[in-house]
């Protein structure tokens, strides 16, 4: 069922204005002085496409102001063995945003995924602390000034048990305990005393009980952090959006209200709309998705401008969504920007519009 808001943004008059604005480049001319800049807009990069597709370097060149390795700065791509760091992901996406004028986000220091498997051999409290700080300051240090801001504690909250949601268990919890989280964020700061750093989380921002205990959960580790002097400076919604619900439009807009109250940033990091569950006829389909997301942007935006509105990916193309959402009908999924031939779809709309409404 769509409900009124939905049917009032997908129709045509609404889509027909936004798509009227020119979809060039969404970077414009420098504002007059004292005007308010453009937030930034990101995505997410492959590196694959990255090297062997000009059409994938001129869409990152044409829209983004920021990107982020999708995965050449996680603990198994950057440290196949102990001894080993393998930067030729970072460094090339690096040198391409610096050629661009963009800048690259840090992804990510301590997170329970992508570890390879030489980490399970870690055995006790001052291993996990030794290898967590050499990575740290092998990795903080070679981008030091360069990598201004680090989402440095990936995805801490477990999945709600009930209306409790506690800290996901990882190799990091498990050796060290809660506080993991601090040693990380502290040592970064040694390292790279100038960079933002942040903590990056999902599902924040949907109708229902295991979201309402995610975001209480969330809170709840901001504010400890917040206490103990933890150099934590702002929170990443990355916003995979669940298709298959609403957003909870009055409580993620109170949940950003109080983030902003402790003086932290917020940043859109990985939004994307995941769509296995919506109608097949791309029009229909496509409406949906900007929708979604435009709930979710109106929610944040109206509570505090966020640093970046960043997707996870730019193009259909490529996009992580079907490893775990594939289609029953066997179409391609439509969560990004642009579609698989890089032509906007109304999703840019709605970001396009957040990203100039305080310009
Ligand atoms: C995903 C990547 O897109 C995939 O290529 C990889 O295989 C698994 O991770 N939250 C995150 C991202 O913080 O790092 C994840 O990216 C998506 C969920």
């Amino acid at each position: 069922m769509l409900s009124r808001r939905h049917a009032m943004i997908g129709s045509a008059s609404f889509l027909g204005a936004l798509a009227s604005e020119p979809f060039a480049k969404a970077q414009t001319a420098a504002p007059a002085s004292g005007a308010r800049r453009r937030i930034p807009y990101g995505a997410c990069v492959n590196l694959k496409p990255l090297e062997e597709e000009r059409e994938y370097r001129i869409a990152l060149e044409t829209y983004c102001q920021q990107l982020t390795p999708e995965y050449g700065l996680v603990w198994d791509y950057l440290r196949p063995t102990r001894d080993q760091f393998v930067f030729d992901f970072a460094d090339k996406l690096l040198a391409f945003a610096e050629l661009n004028e963009m800048t690259m986000r840090g992804h990510t220091l301590a997170w329970y995924g992508a570890m390879p498997d030489w980490t399970k051999q870690i055995s006790s409290a001052a291993e996990a602390e030794r290898e967590l700080k050499t990575h740290i300051e092998n990795v903080v240090s070679r981008y030091r000034g360069r990598i201004k801001t680090w989402n440095v504690v990936n995805e801490p909250i477990d999945d709600a048990k009930g209306a409790v949601a506690g800290l996901r268990p990882s190799i990091w919890l498990r050796h060290l305990g809660p506080k993991y989280i601090d040693m990380a964020f502290r040592l970064t700061r040694q390292v790279d005393p100038k960079a933002e750093l942040l903590i990056n989380e999902y599902d924040i921002e949907c109708v229902g009980e295991g979201y309402k205990a995610r975001r209480e959960a969330l809170l709840g580790l901001v504010r400890d952090l917040l206490a103990r002097g933890v150099p934590l400076h702002g929170v990443g919604l990355q916003g995979h959006i669940r298709g298959k619900y609403e957003i909870d439009d009055a409580a993620l807009h109170n949940f950003v209200s109080e983030i902003r109250s402790l003086g932290l940033s917020v940043h859109v990091t990985e939004l994307d709309v995941i769509d296995d569950g919506f109608p097949a006829a791309i029009p229909v389909r496509d409406a949906l998705i900007a929708s979604r997301a435009y709930d979710f942007l109106n929610a944040i935006c109206t509570a505090m401008r966020p640093s970046v509105i960043a997707t996870w990916g730019i193009t259909d193309r490529y996009t992580w969504v079907p490893t775990w959402n594939k289609r029953k009908d066997g179409l391609s999924n439509r969560p990004l920007p642009l579609d698989a031939s890089y032509q906007p779809k109304p999703l840019w709309s709605v970001i396009d519009y957040f990203c100039g409404k305080t310009a």
